[in-house]
């Protein structure tokens, strides 16, 4: 172990990759819970505490008409054909009898260029050539409409500085440590490593014969890390506000942030949503815009990358851009609007290795879970929907001012048309209340004067119009039959009682629930909608179904995440209990992180996958003939403590085994008779 390498001490804005803080507005619906909904339910099931009971009795009973279709009562789906996998603690990935996985693109796997082998030793130059780190949502791209050749498109969200630098090895690490220098500095290739650690890969994949799937070295590879040159597109070009001594002109950025969850556009595109990336800024602690301040960027920092010294002729700024402090006498001379150039919906084309990826700004900026476009009909507005996973934020849509011609359609219709947030009302309608000047109380005396105002600060703009702060929303799906969304709310334990409402209805929210709307008249521009909760997370006690009955060792969850809906219309649930509660007290019993599948008719849902310690599972997505499923492992070896780390005690070693450091990777899982993954 170099001896010039300490451990960074804790930083206390950071929270585990999790969600800036903060005190949500005034809500009127807060104590409108004995609403018209409420009166109307019948006795709740079990022996549940009132405030638990008012929520059971209605949302979810089949004694209440619901808007939601037929099916409801019934409890046996002929959907999930699959044996229930038990809770598992298990260092394994757990699967029903029948199917089988195979592990591909690991963290380090060769990619592209040089294709350079994967070593622990390997700096920020292979790094740029291999797969990134902390797989999350994803996309397959079938090649000729191919069900065994495609490009598998991965988003890394972040990276465990520990297990990517071999010089942690001996230091008393915990999970979001990074090392210091003795001096105080960072080592200028670790940062560059965990830079290219970041971002997205395109890698093309194809079944062989033996039916296992293999990456193939192809012009199409490619990574985009947090280093790669972007356009700026929509409202916000130009802006003086995304002004900096790169981008003099406000019109590119550099690199994309924390890519969680995705989207893929009706045109064939990928899009890499940008979360967490508050984390990564430093600022002074002078007075900042409430574009910094709202969105949690503070004068400290997670990640530390400023502190690492560039080479000022090659790249000028490349570590400093991540002090958004005031230095020069302008914003060109300076990075002050750095963190202005994050928090967008980046649109890549993975089938033009050339292409610049670009950040599409009409969509707002906040901390993007993912985007979920409804299907795209000729000659009508697109429109999509997007989560801001921090406690008490919204959920938003986009409704293009252009109409989409199949022939025509490009990413240019992102960038006109209305941002909405979405107001959910206790009696189960909603509304989406329009970000644009003039409407909803968005004026220039309130500070948001044009449009570029909104989108920058569309927090803020939700909080003013009114918008219902959420359980911190998550991934959404849409069902591929009737057009209604689903949205996972994955937990907040910081809602207060006088704080829950209809559809945050918990206190103290530990396991979360999934929300399930339909717009009025099943049409996506509409600015009314009629909502219900589908599932709310938990054990046997606090777990219940849409029947408004308990959940069972078969399908307790906690902390549903990414969300998914296959070709025959099961809900694919993924969680993500954070590693700091993953098989602690009051999680114990939810054993590693599952994904499980769902009837949207009936409510049935069934444990399908357990993970590995430590992990989240996420990016499930499939081939369109059903037979194969994409999901991915992330973060394992996660909740090891800094003294284990120490002494070489992780909680995993998946997948290649000890003493190996954990990586994250792709399963893929079929079934040994080649039918359709989770049918019967
Ligand atoms: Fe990156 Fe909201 O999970
Ligand atoms: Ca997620
Ligand atoms: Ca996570
Ligand atoms: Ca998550």
């Amino acid at each position: 172990m170099p001896d010039d390498l300490i451990p960074g001490p804790a930083d206390p804005s950071f929270v585990a990759n999790a969600e800036p803080l903060r005190e949500p507005p005034a809500q009127p619906d807060f104590q409108q819970v004995v609403s018209a909904r409420y009166q109307r339910r019948d006795v709740l099931r079990g022996g549940l505490g009132f405030a638990l009971s008012a929520v059971m009795g209605g949302l979810l009973n089949p004694r209440v008409a619901s808007a939601f279709g037929a099916g409801a009562g019934q409890g046996v789906s002929s959907r999930l054909g699959f044996a229930a996998v038990p809770v598992s603690s298990r260092d394994a990935v757990e699967l029903p009898p029948g199917y089988r996985v195979q592990v591909i693109l690991p963290w380090g796997e060769p990619l592209c260029g040089d294709y350079p082998a994967f070593s622990a030793r390997n700096g920020a130059a292979e790094q740029a050539q291999q797969v990134g780190s902390h797989h999350d949502g994803m996309h397959f791209f079938p090649l000729q409409g191919s069900d065994t050749d495609g490009l598998l498109v991965i988003n890394h969200e972040y990276a465990e500085p520990r297990f990517l630098h071999a010089g942690s090895a001996g230091l008393a690490l915990a999970v979001h440590d990074v090392p210091l220098r003795a001096d105080g500095s960072r080592d200028p290739d670790q940062v560059l490593k965990e830079i290219h650690a970041h971002g997205v890969s395109v890698a093309r994949i194809r079944r062989d014969a033996q039916g296992l799937w293999q990456l193939q070295r192809d012009a199409r590879n490619r990574r985009i890390t947090a280093a790669t040159p972007m356009q700026i597109s929509g409202p916000l070009r130009g802006d003086p506000r995304m002004r900096t001594a790169w981008s003099r002109d406000g019109t590119r950025a550099r690199g994309t942030l924390n890519n969680c969850a995705h989207g893929v556009t009706p045109w064939g595109t990928y899009l890499a949503c940008e979360e967490n990336w508050r984390d990564y800024f430093v600022r002074d602690r002078g007075p900042a815009p409430v574009t910094l301040t709202r969105y949690g960027v503070e004068p400290m920092d997670s990640w530390r990358w400023h502190l690492a010294a560039g080479n000022a002729e090659e790249d000028p700024g490349q570590f400093a851009r991540f002090d958004a402090s005031r230095r020069g006498e302008s914003a060109e001379e300076d990075f002050r609007n750095e963190p202005h150039a994050f928090g967008w919906v980046v649109e890549i084309d993975p089938f033009d290795p050339q292409s610049e990826p670009v950040k599409r700004t009409h969509l707002g900026r906040f901390a993007h879970e993912g985007v979920i476009f409804a299907p795209a009909v000729e000659g009508r507005p697109v429109v999509l929907y997007s989560g801001d996973d921090a406690r008490f934020e919204y959920i938003y849509k986009f409704v293009s001012s252009r109409p989409y011609h199949a022939a025509l359609a490009d990413g240019s219709l992102l960038d006109e048309g209305t941002l909405y947030a979405a107001k959910f009302a206790s009696d189960g309608s909603g509304e989406w209340l329009a970000l644009a000047p003039g409407k909803n109380g968005l004026t220039a005396v309130q500070g948001f004067a044009s449009l570029a105002d909104i989108l920058l600060n569309a927090r803020g703009a939700a909080d003013l119009a009114g918008a219902t702060p959420m359980d911190r929303p998550e991934w959404g799906a849409l069902d591929p039959e009737n057009g209604q969304l689903y949205f996972s709310l994955t937990k907040n334990k910081q809602r207060t009682p006088q704080q829950t409402d209809s559809v945050n209805p918990r206190a103290h929210n530990r396991h979360g629930q999934i929300v399930r709307w339909r717009e009025a008249d099943d049409d996506h521009t509409a600015t009314a909608f009629e909502w219900e909760l589908f599932l709310l997370a938990g054990d046997e006690r606090q777990g219940r179904n849409l029947q408004g009955d308990p959940l069972t060792l078969d399908n307790r969850f906690s902390n549903p995440d990414g969300l998914w809906f296959d070709r025959d219309r099961r809900l694919w649930i993924q969680t993500d209990i954070s590693d700091e509660d993953l098989n602690t007290r009051g999680w114990s019993s939810f054993g590693n992180n599952a994904l499980l599948a769902a009837d949207p008719d009936t409510g049935e849902v069934r444990r399908f996958l357990v993970g590995p310690r430590g992990a989240e599972i996420t990016g499930c997505v499939g081939t369109a003939d059903g037979t194969t499923l994409f999901v991915n492992v992330q973060h394992p070896g996660a909740s090891t403590g800094a003294e284990d780390f120490a002494h070489g005690r992780l909680q995993s070693y998946w997948p290649d085994g000890g003493p190996a450091m954990p990586r994250s990777a792709t399963l893929v899982i079929t079934r040994e008779d080649g039918g359709v993954v989770g049918a019967g």
